[in-house]
């Protein structure tokens, strides 16, 4: 049996280019070799106040994205995480066994609601709600950003818990992350990783930014006050440009040497422009093509949730039955 791999990403914010060269394009490679699930986690990003309609057309654009990378629905389940009941059943389930502070010490959640007037009770629970998305598929690895690492830890607690308690009935998943891809960082600040929060104009060239758009942020990006590129003291901002052309090129280290050492900044920011503009520009393609059609993304996440919910239904009821849960079947 192929090993399962889930992760999860909010229909929150626009895809970039960090989260495509650090993850998405590294799942397409390998989705092959593995059992893949890819959560469209709706009601994660519910835990801040969603306007309706534009959530719902979120999570469309969320997964015609990802089928535009090359995710392949045959093979990998895309699903939005609302459409399978057993994640928040089973979230419920883990409130119960977890200590309130647990939750109170996660970084992010103390970031989350300092910048909130009124702090729901779901960003206290977020990681709760997470923690039951992979231990709903007793998924062994779960690629996620350094950002995510407390709540995998926290994950693997609340299992260890759950086990010694009831009984042994979860796998622990993994907190090592071998799908490491590029770590790309802000065009405006290359000291911070490029995020989807952040709000700056030029922060990161969104996977759906026009050509135009493109050139226009990469030319502006930050880079220091040497004149051109130097390989044995490159600024952080040079290597983040270098890092984003040879993660689009896949070009070897020696040819990336052979090309820019020494070329002014201008012509290094032109060149990158163009790497990600031709990049971009098949992904960009085929989600015009996906999207002309409605019905598509709405067959793939049927598709997606009819092939989990099964999976889903199993863990939920061994749940049940360990904890002494009222089933009918
Ligand atoms: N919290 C993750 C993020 O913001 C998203 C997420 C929700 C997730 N559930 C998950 C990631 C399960 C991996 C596995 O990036």
């Amino acid at each position: 049996m192929k090993v399962r791999v889930l992760s999860g990403v909010q229909p929150t914010g626009n895809l970039h280019i960090g989260n495509y060269l650090g993850a998405l394009k590294n799942w397409v490679k390998i989705q092959y070799d593995y059992e893949s699930i890819f959560c469209i986690v709706d009601l994660h990003a519910i835990t801040v106040y969603q306007n309706p309609q534009e959530l719902r057309s979120n999570i469309h654009q969320l997964a015609a994205l990802f089928l535009a990378c090359g995710i392949d629905p045959k093979h990998s389940s895309i699903i939005a995480q609302s459409s399978v009941p057993g994640h928040a059943e089973l979230a419920w389930m883990f409130t119960c066994v977890t200590p309130l502070g647990w939750l109170e010490r996660m970084t992010q959640f103390k970031a989350k609601s300092e910048a909130q007037e009124t702090i729901g009770d779901g960003l206290l629970q977020y990681p709760v709600l997470m923690a039951a998305d992979i231990l709903l598929y007793q998924a062994k690895i779960v690629p996620v950003g350094d950002d995510q690492r407390q709540h995998l830890e926290l994950t693997r607690d609340i299992a260890q818990r759950f086990n010694s308690q009831y009984g042994e009935t979860f796998v622990l998943p993994e907190t090592k992350l071998p799908l490491v891809g590029a770590r790309v960082m802000g065009l405006d600040d290359p000291t911070t990783k490029m995020s989807k929060s952040a709000t700056g104009a030029g922060h990161a060239v969104a996977l759906l930014d026009p050509p135009a758009v493109i050139r226009k942020k990469i030319m502006r990006a930050t880079t220091d006050s040497q004149p051109g590129v130097n390989f044995e003291s490159k600024g952080a901002g040079v290597e983040n440009l270098l890092n984003i052309h040879q993660a689009f090129t896949e070009w070897t280290d020696d040819q990336m040497r052979a090309h820019f050492e020494g070329m002014r900044y201008g012509d290094l920011k032109k060149t990158v422009a163009e790497a990600v503009v031709d990049g971009l520009m098949p992904i960009q393609q085929r989600y015009q093509e996906i999207t002309a059609d409605p019905s598509i993304i709405t067959a793939v996440l049927k598709e997606g949730a009819l092939r989990v919910i099964p999976i889903a239904q199993a863990t939920v009821e061994l749940t049940k039955q360990r904890m002494g849960l009222y089933s009918l079947v």
